[in-house]
């Protein structure tokens, strides 16, 4: 059996806390897709830690914690990841494994992907220059090297051939860095990782749904991030949505039981690309600043709106979503009023649906008032307590998504979250 929780709107939901917090019921927990861009904060014993490549689920003893296929690995981030978590008494090297089919980002996919950026001008997609994109075009251009190529003889070859084909790119880029210190820094990593549990994922994952155990695979990014369903061609590179936990873990879709939806009691987006529902007034400042919205990956100021029932029912349809998790309630614990968008007005006309390219018509978004709570929640363990104000607003949120938000977290803490 597997559940899925996955984020429901441009990435930054809390995902990692999530995890984190049910990971106690599962006894694996599988990143399906994404990379290094992912930033997933958790906290444990009161310390903060930011997962980029590792499972949210690696705090937790005695709890298997894979990297599938379709998730894009920097051996550097890993290395580096290892470290920091090793230093708070985690012990990865027993809990943590890899997929022989996860492939790796080059220090020259990270070129690539900076080289490209800097050539769109305002186009900008504001990419977490990770080198993401650069490393799933290889791999659907079945050009790309994966974790169970590094046990080859024949690594260095290829990855010498690839580099070439590369430096082509950069070349026609004019791209003038010198990247040879990073690829230092990568062949080291490539060490690290050769010493680690490299599995095929595939047979280990359905061995351990035969035997009865349960999976929890760990969305990144988010629903209107997805390749196909985002806002192209402001999204990411890989399949963010349920859909993609098959092909990322080599699982079939009838093992697949709650699709968790994560969503904020709000709405963010870092980098470019349109956001109907984006406040760029002292409301925004205020949920930025309330909310400490800065990026996980890159510090970068996060935009910030009300939430979008548009886009939320939308990726609830996508996802198969049977519950929500609300996340960052209290963030709108001071405002005396807010706003849900429930509608779009897209050139005169009232639209209940996500338009083909967001960027090429003139959004107005449609909202319904609601008071504010104005108290602080966060120290609320039953939903009962919870202010009327906010249980109006979440009655509102069900009626209209027809699925219903069943944990509502009202702070960073592991234990900060409510069931309905
Ligand atoms: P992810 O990428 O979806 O895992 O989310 P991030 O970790 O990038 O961003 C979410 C941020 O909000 C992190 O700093 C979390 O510690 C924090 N967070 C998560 N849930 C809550 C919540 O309910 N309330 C508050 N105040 N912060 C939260
Ligand atoms: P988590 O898992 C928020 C955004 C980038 C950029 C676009 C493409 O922490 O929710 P990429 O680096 O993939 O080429 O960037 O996607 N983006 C994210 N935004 N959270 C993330 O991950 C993101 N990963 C990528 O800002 O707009
Ligand atoms: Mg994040």
């Amino acid at each position: 059996m597997v559940d899925v929780i996955l984020g429901l709107q441009w990435g930054d939901e809390g995902k990692g806390k999530i995890v984190d917090f049910f990971a106690h019921n599962y006894d694996v927990i599988a990143r399906f897709q994404g990379g290094p861009n992912a930033g997933h904060t958790l906290y444990v014993d009161g310390k903060k830690i930011v997962l980029h490549q590792i499972p949210s689920g690696i705090s937790h003893e005695n709890k298997v914690n894979l990297i599938g296929n379709g998730v894009v690995l920097d051996a550097i981030t890993l290395k580096r990841e290892c470290d920091n978590v090793a230093a708070m008494g985690v012990d990865y090297k027993k809990n943590l494994y890899i997929s022989e089919r996860t492939h790796l980002i080059l220090p020259t996919h990270r070129a690539i992907d900076k080289a490209s950026e800097l050539s769109k001008g305002n186009e900008k997609i504001g990419s977490t220059l990770k080198g993401i994109g650069p490393a799933y075009m290889d791999k659907t251009g079945r050009n790309g090297l994966r974790v169970g190529n590094l046990l080859d003889k024949s690594f260095t070859t290829e990855y010498i051939k690839l580099r070439l084909k590369h430096q082509k790119m950069l070349d026609s880029f004019n791209f003038q860095e010198d990247i040879s210190s990073w690829e230092e820094e990568f062949f080291e990593a490539l060490d690290f990782l050769r010493g680690f549990k490299i599995v095929n994922g595939e047979y280990f994952i359905n061995e351990k749904i035969r035997q009865g155990q349960k999976v929890l695979a760990e969305g990144a990014q988010g629903s209107m991030l997805d390749v196909d369903f985002g806002t192209f061609p402001f999204v990411t590179s890989s399949s963010t949505i349920s859909a993609g936990v098959c092909t990322g873990l080599g699982i079939a879709p009838q093992k697949i039981k709650e699709v968790f939806g994560v969503s904020k009691a709000y709405c963010t987006r870092v980098g470019s690309g349109p956001f109907p529902t984006e406040l760029n007034d002292e409301t925004g400042e205020l949920i930025r600043k309330t909310g400490n919205e800065f990026g996980s990956t890159t510090g970068r100021p996060r935009r910030c709106g009300w939430i979008d029932l548009v886009t939320l029912q939308f990726a609830c349809m996508i996802n198969g979503v049977t519950q929500i998790i609300m996340t960052k309630a209290d963030i709108l614990d001071a405002l005396p009023e807010l706003k849900v968008c429930n509608g779009y007005n897209i050139n005169g006309e009232a639209k209940n649906y996500v338009p083909f390219q967001m960027n090429r018509v003139a959004i107005d978004p449609v909202y319904k008032n609601f008071t504010g709570w104005q108290k602080d929640i966060t120290t609320i363990t039953d939903y009962k307590a919870l202010p009327a104000e906010m249980k109006n607003y979440i009655a509102y949120l069900n009626d209209f998504l027809g699925v219903p938000v069943k944990y509502i977290s009202n702070g960073p803490g592991r234990d900060q979250i409510v069931v309905a």
